[in-house]
């Protein structure tokens, strides 16, 4: 079976969004969920606003260079839509995605797309990374790892984030979100997230930051994370917020 025949979570959001790229295989898949679970595309609206937030309250640090992790397809609210004076460079393991993504931007200056394995900064291709997130080690720069923690486990992502913390500049931001434990509730859902998926408590998000400090919201359910009105009356699936990297 080819990579194209399996589905994507993030295309299935895609799909959810009202986007155009994705496959039959993931909205087979998105439907599926939806039996076990419930309505999506309220959820990851919700969390693509969040998305957004973070990334306008990254740009309005004074921040113009992103790094995203796990990224999905680049439309629908994405990074450089969000920032659009900055330089984004998107990167995933899925190759389907990422050719999608790089058809996507072609001809952007601005915006790339290229793969990236999270938790192996060695694997994105240093031309990229220096094109995309100019000054990537010596000035401040927004890390965006979104829907990606659930999918490592506790020693991984805690290795992974300490790396990125190693890795930036002081004054550099983290937008992160983990999954709380929703799924618990609906067995067969959660068993259609595979074995690698991970839901967690909120007391377990503080901890795996390690050296990232929070901004003082702290990590709240991502609708009223500086919410921008009332906030939506969803279930508090994903957890999110901001972490500075602070000097040495
Ligand atoms: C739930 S989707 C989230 C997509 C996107 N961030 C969004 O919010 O729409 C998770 C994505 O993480 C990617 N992924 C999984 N493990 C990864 C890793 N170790 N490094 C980078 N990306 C990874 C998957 O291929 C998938 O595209």
């Amino acid at each position: 079976m080819d990579d194209a025949a399996q589905p994507s979570t993030a295309r299935m959001i895609d799909f959810w969004l009202g986007g155009e790229h994705h496959l039959p295989v993931d909205v087979a898949a998105a439907r599926a969920f939806e039996g076990a679970y419930g309505p999506c595309a309220p959820l990851f609206r919700d969390l693509r606003a969040f998305l957004g937030r973070a990334v306008r309250a990254i740009s309005a640090a004074g921040v113009d260079a992103f790094l995203v992790f796990g990224a999905g397809v680049p439309t629908r609210g994405n990074v450089h839509e969000a920032a659009p004076e900055a330089t984004v460079l998107y990167t995933d393991v899925d190759p389907v995605t990422v050719g999608i993504g790089q058809r996507i931007l072609a001809g952007s200056d601005r915006a790339g797309y290229g793969f990236g394995d999270a938790t192996d900064l060695t694997t994105i291709d240093p031309a990229l990374l220096h094109r995309f997130v100019p000054g990537w080690g010596s000035r401040p720069v927004g890390v965006v790892f979104l829907g990606l923690a659930a999918f490592l486990d506790d020693a991984t992502l805690r290795r992974t984030l300490d790396d990125l913390y190693a890795a930036t500049a002081p004054g550099s931001l983290l937008a992160v979100d983990f999954d709380s434990e929703e799924l618990a509730a609906y067995p067969q859902a959660l068993a259609m997230m595979g074995p690698t998926f991970r839901m967690r408590p909120p007391k377990a998000f503080g901890p795996l930051l390690g050296r990232w400090t929070p901004t003082p919201e702290g990590i709240v359910p991502v609708t009223r994370w500086r919410p921008d009105g009332p906030p939506a009356d969803l279930p508090d699936a994903f957890h999110g917020g901001l972490a500075v990297r602070h000097a040495d």
